[in-house]
């Protein structure tokens, strides 16, 4: 089939684009961003992705993909339109439908027979329906018939190309019998059930999987607090806790909560369309106030241990939100970042894959080439993504490099038992502190 993806150099653009090129439909990746277009043309990649690279080359070894910022092409040449672009936070946490509606329009005046118009971009419940309207007003010959077919996308960063090209399932939400058959030949030869649904439940279903996950790591954050001040141990409890099949063990990671392009925007937006529609949701609002706690409260601890703070060198590891993407949109790590860059102290970071950071903060740290370069002399270790290469540390060494050996770490990386027996001050995500047995006699009696 003949496919457009406008927004197809971003994330999801790209790689939905990529992904079902090498399933074999001819693919146009229209989008505005000129550097990235530029980038991609010439055979690199806007973004890091386990495996893009090689998915690239194949798309374009096949000649399956183009990547233009010309619309009217795109539009005119494809059987099906794809929606990518962003749909970010605006200031009262509504879902910015700026982006969607200027592609909308801009489609819509360029469409010349029969599309199907497929919206892989999220979007508040009932956009579709408004999407529907905003092409009917923008259509140059009002007789030319269309679809609106919503299709959320469910890949994680870090595992995107995985995830796209083998999904657990494929959300398809349409309104009718011809858009149906669309959908299903677009994706026949994906090895995955297809779940169709009205356009209005499959826009829900995307944010009632945000708002899900979102809620396990939280939950997790909250169990791990309580661990802590009662000395319980998480990894112990995490392993009591996945064996049991209703539980499982996905988003169950103690950490600085969830970051990212995603679960926060999308948990903010279904608080606000749910509020218009007399949903007060306090589950999900008390979800979102815990997330921000626990980010606070990793700050708070820098803070109170690091005395004089202007004086001292912070080792900051890790920038991007998660391990395997260089997205540092909404990051913990950026939130501390700011936090700490209103001190005078000296801030040397480190990501295998985040060079850049957006200014005034890239300006104010250190970028090193190198994790040994960050340690060096450093009175703090903070570490904030769980990239592999920081959880084959040497703590020897770098207990030998640090001016005063103080962790955290607060992606639970390290064995706390060796730390401590370094003789680290360590701190975790809801770890035992071995020396509580001797402090805390009252909570011991009341045990
Ligand atoms: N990133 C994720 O992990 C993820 C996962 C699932 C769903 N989503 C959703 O997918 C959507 C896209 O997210 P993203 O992370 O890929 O965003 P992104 O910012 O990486 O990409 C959006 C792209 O759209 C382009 N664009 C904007 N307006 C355009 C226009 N009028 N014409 C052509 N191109 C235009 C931008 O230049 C950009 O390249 C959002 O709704 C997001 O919530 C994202």
């Amino acid at each position: 089939m003949k496919i457009s993806i406008i927004g197809g150099t971003g994330y999801v653009g790209l790689i939905t684009g990529l992904g079902l090129a090498v399933h074999g439909h001819d693919v146009i990746c229209m989008d505005g961003d000129s550097s990235k277009l530029n980038k991609l043309n010439n055979g690199e990649l806007p973004i890091f992705e386990e495996s893009l690279h090689e998915l690239l080359k194949e798309a374009t070894d096949r000649n399956k993909v183009v990547f233009t910022n010309n619309i009217k092409t795109a539009v005119r040449e494809s059987d099906i339109i794809m929606i990518a672009v962003g749909t970010p936070e605006s200031k009262n946490g509504e879902t910015d439908m700026s982006q969607l509606i200027l592609a909308l329009k801009l489609v819509a005046g360029y469409i010349n027979n029969y599309k199907t118009i497929v919206i892989k971009s999220t979007i508040p419940v009932g956009t579709c329906a408004m999407a529907r309207m905003i092409i009917k007003d923008n259509l140059k010959n009002p007789m030319i018939p269309f679809d609106v077919v919503s299709n959320p996308e469910f890949l994680r960063e870090g595992n995107a190309v995985s995830d796209f090209l083998n999904p657990d399932r494929i959300v398809v939400g349409v309104d009718t019998p011809e858009s149906e058959v669309v959908m299903k030949e677009l994706y026949r030869t994906f090895d995955a059930p297809m779940v169709f649904t009205d356009t209005r439940s499959s826009e829900m279903v995307k944010y009632a999987c945000n708002a899900y996950l979102a809620t396990r790591i939280s939950f997790i954050n909250e169990i791990s607090e309580i661990s802590e001040k009662v000395n319980a141990d998480i990894h112990a409890i995490l392993q009591g806790m996945k064996l049991d099949k209703r539980i499982g063990s996905h988003y169950l990671n103690p950490g600085p909560g969830f970051g990212g392009p995603c679960l926060a925007k999308d948990l903010k937006s279904l608080i606000c369309f749910a509020g218009k529609a007399n949903a007060g949701l306090p589950l999900l609002k008390a979800v979102l106030e815990r997330n921000g706690l626990q980010i606070k409260n990793i700050i708070d601890y820098v803070m109170s241990e690091l005395k004089d703070i202007g004086s001292k060198k912070i080792a900051v590891l890790g920038l991007s939100f998660k391990a395997g993407t260089n997205d540092t949109r909404n990051s913990p790590a950026i939130h501390l970042l700011e936090k700490i860059a209103d001190t005078k102290t000296s801030i040397h970071v480190y990501d295998p894959v985040v060079k850049n950071l957006e200014e005034p903060l890239h300006s104010r740290v250190t970028f090193s080439t190198n994790i040994m370069d960050t340690i060096m002399d450093a009175d703090c270790l903070i570490v904030m993504t769980e990239w592999p290469e920081f959880k084959e540390l040497n703590l020897e060494m770098v207990y030998m490099m640090m001016k005063t050996p103080l962790i955290i770490d607060t992606r639970n990386i390290f064995s706390p038992n060796k730390a401590y027996h370094l003789g680290f001050s360590y701190k975790g995500i809801g770890i035992t502190n071995p020396i509580f047995d001797s402090i805390d006699v009252s909570l011991k009696n009341i045990i």
